[in-house]
């Protein structure tokens, strides 16, 4: 294919492609509809050597400056059944597919397994690389295997759920192969008609009874997870946010029980045995940071752990305020906070 026939935009903002609003501009943005379109932007004349950014819903990103390379929006599409058994049945889906229809679609079609995940910004391909969690679920629970082309080699290859290495927002695209690789379809491996859920995340149990709920199915799940969601975190539609900004720190018990003695209304995720991982939410409130505004960024005010762009507010001043939250969060509590965020 001649590399001219990929057409491009220059000096594009990237403000539409990031939930967070951040007006960075793209020295070039063009984007993927198929592995074909990926393999022709990987080895073209004209971008072989340029830098790229592969982006999906951009929800998990922070442009702090402007993109001096090849922005590819990956929008690979298609929700394909590739196997089935008498419980089960494997889901091939895009890359590009938006998480949320994606879940739509499984309980349209009475699958189980991610329903808990209902509402949560951004695209399939991104979901495994750092392995996207919500009220007790996982990606990796429903996970079955990934495709992925090798960005040096050109190769697609398939990862196993073991060679994915998730962990607590981990995998071994954040680590190991980060940048090496980029995802163009998952399959997952969903619940054919479920009766078994999970409820055990305490506010879906709530929420189910003021539904009026005894009974819960997929819809119903889903309904209370998103209900939960919009009562807690801004709309990115609304309010530029990426979500959790930090993760929830694990620290080491013997901390822990040292911290209880300070705080002692410090609360915990049960974890296995000599860690705890702690709310990182509690320790922002904590200091004092939920609902304060800098500038044209803040936390916002239902839960702490979210950074806003309330409009107007480039990616360092977000960073900024970032640093500041880490700073009194290390002081106070002798804990250091992880950005979940990927800066660029
Ligand atoms: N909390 C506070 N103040 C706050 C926020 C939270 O004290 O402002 C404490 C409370 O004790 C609360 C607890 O934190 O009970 C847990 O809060 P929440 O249920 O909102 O969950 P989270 O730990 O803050 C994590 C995920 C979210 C996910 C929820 C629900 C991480 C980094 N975040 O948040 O994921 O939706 O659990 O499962 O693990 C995301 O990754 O973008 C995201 C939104």
């Amino acid at each position: 294919m001649d590399a001219h026939s990929i057409s491009c935009q220059e000096h594009r903002s990237l403000q539409p492609f990031n939930t967070f609003g951040i007006a960075a501009q793209a020295r070039y943005l063009t984007e993927a509809r198929s592995v074909f379109d990926l393999e022709n932007i990987l080895f073209s004349e004209r971008f072989r050597h340029v830098p790229k950014l592969f982006l999906g819903g951009g929800s998990n990103v922070l442009f702090t400056k402007d993109f001096d390379g090849l922005v590819v929006l990956v929008k690979i599409g298609g929700i394909e059944t590739v196997r089935e058994d008498e419980s089960h049945v494997w889901l091939k889906v895009g890359a590009g597919v938006n998480w949320h229809a994606f879940v739509m679609h499984t309980i349209g079609n009475d699958m189980g397994g991610v329903e808990n995940l209902s509402l949560i910004p951004g695209t399939v391909g991104a979901a495994p690389m750092q392995n996207v969690g919500a009220y007790g679920v996982e990606t990796k629970d429903t996970f079955d295997s990934l495709e992925a082309l090798g960005i040096e080699s050109g190769d697609l290859r398939v990862f196993s759920h073991a060679e994915c290495r998730f962990g607590y927002r981990e995998s071994v695209f954040k680590h190991e192969l980060r940048g090496k690789y980029i995802i163009t379809s998952v399959t997952f491996r969903l619940k054919k008609k479920p009766s078994v859920f999970n409820v055990s995340y305490g506010d879906i149990q709530k929420t189910l009874s003021e539904m009026n709920v005894s009974q819960p199915t997929l819809r119903t799940i889903s309904e209370a997870v998103i209900r939960i969601r919009q009562s807690k975190l801004p709309d990115p539609a609304q309010i530029g946010n990426a979500g959790s900004f930090f993760k929830n720190p694990v620290i080491a018990r013997q901390q822990f029980e040292e911290l209880k003695v300070r705080f002692p209304d410090l609360p915990a995720y049960p974890a296995e045995t000599d860690t705890v991982k702690i709310p990182a939410g509690w320790l922002i409130e904590q200091c004092g940071w939920k609902g304060l505004r800098v500038g044209n960024t803040g936390v916002h005010q239902k839960q702490a752990l979210v950074l806003v762009n309330y409009g107007g507010a480039d990616g360092l001043e977000i960073k900024n305020l970032s640093e500041k939250i880490q700073a009194s969060v290390l002081e106070k509590f002798n804990i250091r906070l992880q950005a979940e965020v990927n800066f660029v």
